[in-house]
This record gives C-alpha cells, structure tokens and sequence, in this order.
C-alpha cells in the first residue's frame, strides 16, 4: 500500500526590501528542495516588511552570488501580508527589526516566527542587511543563509508527516 500524500509544509523567508538576503535564503532553499525527494512537500517563498521593491528582481548582487554557487532561479520581491500567517508554517525573519514588524501585523502568529540564525545551534543575532556594503558581505550572507538553511532540512523533512 502506497503511503497517504503527505501535508505541503510552507515556509517563507523575509528581510525588510525582499532583494537582498531573504531571496537569496528562498532560492537556496528552494535549490536544496529541488535536489530531496524527501522534501517534495516543502514549498518556500519570500517577501520583504517594505513594499518599495515590490515586482523587482533580486539585487544584482544577490543574482551574481547565487549564479556564482550555481543557483538560477529567484522569484520577484513582495510585501509581506497578513494573510501569509495563515498560508505559512515557518516564517523566518533575517533580523530582530524584521522580527518587531512582522509581530506588529495583523493577526501575528509567534509560534510560526523565527529568527533565521535561531536555526543555527548556539545561533544569535542577525543576517546582517548588506544593502549598502559590498560584494563581500553577499558572499559572507551566502554562507551563513547556507547554514541556515541546512540546518532547516531535517526539521522540513520531519514536518506534515
Ligand atoms: P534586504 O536588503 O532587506 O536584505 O532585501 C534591503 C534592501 C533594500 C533596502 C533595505 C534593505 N532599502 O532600504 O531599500
């Protein structure tokens, strides 16, 4: 007997512009998705708590760092709604600031709210917004939205069984 199709667990990743860090966490984790039969049930997305780079593509920067270790596709930026608390079963935010935004909207859910680097074991503190810094912190960004997001795919995998 085939076992029952097992529930969609949904997951997204949000910083404040939706350019920078998280999607370039969406894009990894989605790659890494891609790669684990075990995680065809897993489904991730991204938005930002601002909605000023709402329908435009990831920072050139995020694009070149993805593109560098592989990775081509990305999705466009959104702001975040209050109805993703419903849509959603892990919402994982890049920094404490992103943390007190999202808390403040409509219909919050703290049990589904993360900090990114709580992933992480003895993990503090935030993604850093590299917005205004170079190339090097996207590269730095990268490897720590990598950890993290590894350390995301057993928890995933359990998850909606
Ligand atoms: P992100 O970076 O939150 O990682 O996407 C930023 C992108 C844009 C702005 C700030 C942070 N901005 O002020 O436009």
């Amino acid at each position: 007997m085939s076992s029952p199709p097992r529930r969609r667990v949904r997951c997204l990743m949000v910083c404040l512009g939706n350019i920078c860090r998280s999607p370039m966490a969406e894009s990894l984790l989605a790659s890494k998705i891609s790669q684990r039969p075990d995680l065809e049930h897993v489904e991730v997305d991204s938005a930002g708590t601002g909605g000023w780079h709402a329908g435009e593509e990831p920072d050139r920067r995020t694009r070149q760092v993805l593109e560098a270790n592989g990775i081509t596709r990305w999705s466009r930026a959104r702001q975040f709604q209050p109805g993703d608390w419903e849509a959603f079963d892990f919402i994982v935010a890049m920094d404490e600031d992103n943390v007190a935004d999202l808390l403040r909207t409509r219909g919050a859910r703290r049990d589904k709210l993360s900090l990114a680097t709580s992933w992480l074991r003895g993990g503090e503190g935030p993604v850093p917004d590299p917005y205004y810094g170079s190339i090097g912190d996207f590269e730095a960004i990268f490897r720590q939205l990598d950890d993290i997001t590894d350390a995301m795919l057993p928890v995933l995998a359990k998850h909606g069984r």
